[in-house]
């Protein structure tokens, strides 16, 4: 890798929930998601070269899974977060968050995003060594799939036309392009094709990295190419019937950018 050359990881769906694990519906399995994510820290550790950064992509915390009857409180996703925070100190990097669907802003906020309002919305721009990062925030309070407002996708457009010249990569919690998978396309980013209108009119955005689908995906429409990374914990299932999710294996992606190139794989802690 040359001096302009760096790395960085997407670890997403952590789903992480203080006083529980995750009891796999249509299943009789219960998965610990503390523990999967440790393990992937603890490989993210053991890369060469190290990463500059970890991007985490959204279902950070989802303690809503335990309480599925009833919409919990900022203060009862606090210990979710506070774990998580625990638990990503192990990395050997900085952290940048997304929301899923799973999350809660407030909350997210205080224990991530301290030096935040605890009202501000989670998107944002960043750079490194001559990279763009655009992050969005497709969470809509009580519902499974997602969607972008309008002052979000006006200040994305404002962003890009900022950033012309910088080879661009956007993260995004819901997948904006149909998977192919009836179920989970049944939670999809309900504006996504207005998205892809966006960023198919600023050539320098060639990718796109998502979570929420529990699974590895390359789709490539044009000139853009949307990247999906597998949960830390549990993973889409292949097979069709009552089960929609297999215990892991837990897994993340490694990024190496080169010259505004990127290539990129996925790592499975088996
Ligand atoms: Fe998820
Ligand atoms: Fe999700």
């Amino acid at each position: 890798m040359t001096d302009d050359g760096f790395r960085f990881v997407h670890l997403t769906d952590t789903h992480i929930m203080a006083g529980g694990t995750w009891r796999i519906r249509g299943g009789d399995v219960e998965f610990d998601t503390d523990a999967s994510l440790r393990r992937v820290v603890e490989t993210v550790t053991r890369l060469d070269p190290v990463p500059a950064f970890a991007v985490l992509g959204g279902d950070l915390a989802s303690p809503d899974i335990l309480h599925r009857e009833r919409t919990l409180t900022p203060a009862e996703y606090a210990p979710s977060y506070a774990r998580l925070k625990e638990i990503l100190k192990g990395l050997p990097c900085p952290v940048r968050y997304l929301m899923g669907n799973h999350d809660n802003l407030e909350a997210l906020n205080r224990l991530l995003r301290p030096e935040m309002p605890v009202t501000a919305p989670c998107y944002y721009g960043f750079d490194h060594t001559g990279m763009h990062f655009a992050v969005l925030d497709s969470h809509v309070p009580g519902h499974a799939d997602g969607a972008l407002d309008a002052a979000q996708l006006a200040w994305l457009e404002r962003d890009l036309s900022a950033h012309r010249d910088a080879p661009t990569i956007v993260f995004v919690h819901h997948h904006p392009w149909p998977l192919g998978h009836a179920w989970m396309d049944t939670m999809p980013l309900r504006n996504g094709a207005e998205l892809m209108g966006i960023l198919g009119r600023h050539a320098q955005v060639r990718w796109v990295i998502g979570g929420h689908v529990h699974s590895e995906q390359l789709i490539q429409r044009g000139a853009l190419t949307l990247l999906t990374t597998p949960s830390t914990c549990i993973q889409l299932s292949k097979l069709g019937g009552p089960t929609h999710f297999d215990p892991g294996p837990p897994g993340f992606r490694v990024v190496d950018v080169e010259d505004g190139r990127l290539s990129s794989y996925v790592v499975y802690v088996g």
